[in-house]
């Protein structure tokens, strides 16, 4: 009988990667994310090539992967819309509430993503994590951003919120 090895976490970002090739609209503009997982995505475009047209993608880092490979990428403002925009997670939690864009390109992957009929997220399991421990880490950065939240208009959160969370904030220092 042959044991099994549990799969290394990058074999678990090709396999989640792989799963997302499905979700590639035929002859629509694919939207590319950035960052680890999305790089092995980006390795198995060739696969599916005849169904891609054109890519826009969310950074510099997969834009130049992406070409290296010989697709076409576009910039944002060339295109109407994009079929399936597909980037990589950096957190979910028990509930599957989600913190995507933990990296660098934060604001084009948003943009991206708004400009897509379908954003498919993928994520290994390393991906998931504990419920308090997401959601207040998350409402702590987002309690010492400076910038508007509205910029752009790619903030969501509305005054309520952030009284709210300052709320909790304060109560779960209290203990
Ligand atoms: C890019 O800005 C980020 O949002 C990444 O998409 C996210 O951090 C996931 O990256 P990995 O696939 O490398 O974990």
């Amino acid at each position: 009988m042959t044991q099994s090895r549990p799969l290394s976490q990058s074999e678990l970002k090709r396999l989640v990667a792989r799963a997302a090739l499905d979700y590639v609209e035929s002859g629509a503009v694919l939207g590319v994310g950035t960052g680890s997982t999305v790089d092995q995505l980006i390795d198995q475009l060739p696969e599916i090539r005849d169904r891609i047209p054109a890519c826009v993608s969310s950074s510099e880092r997969s834009t130049k992967r992406l070409e290296a490979l010989g697709f076409k990428v576009l910039d944002m403002n060339e295109v109407d819309s994009i079929g399936v925009y597909i980037d990589g997670a950096d957190e979910i939690d028990g509930h599957f509430a989600m913190i995507k864009g933990g990296g660098g390109a934060l604001t084009r992957e948003k943009i991206v993503a708004s400009i897509s009929r379908r954003f498919v997220c993928i994520a290994d399991a390393s991906k998931k994590v504990d419920v308090e421990a997401h959601v207040l880490r998350y409402w702590e950065e987002e309690l010492e951003l400076p910038i508007p939240r509205n910029d752009m208009g790619h903030r969501y959160y509305t005054d309520f919120h952030i009284r709210l969370f300052k709320q909790v904030k304060v109560l779960k220092e209290k203990g």
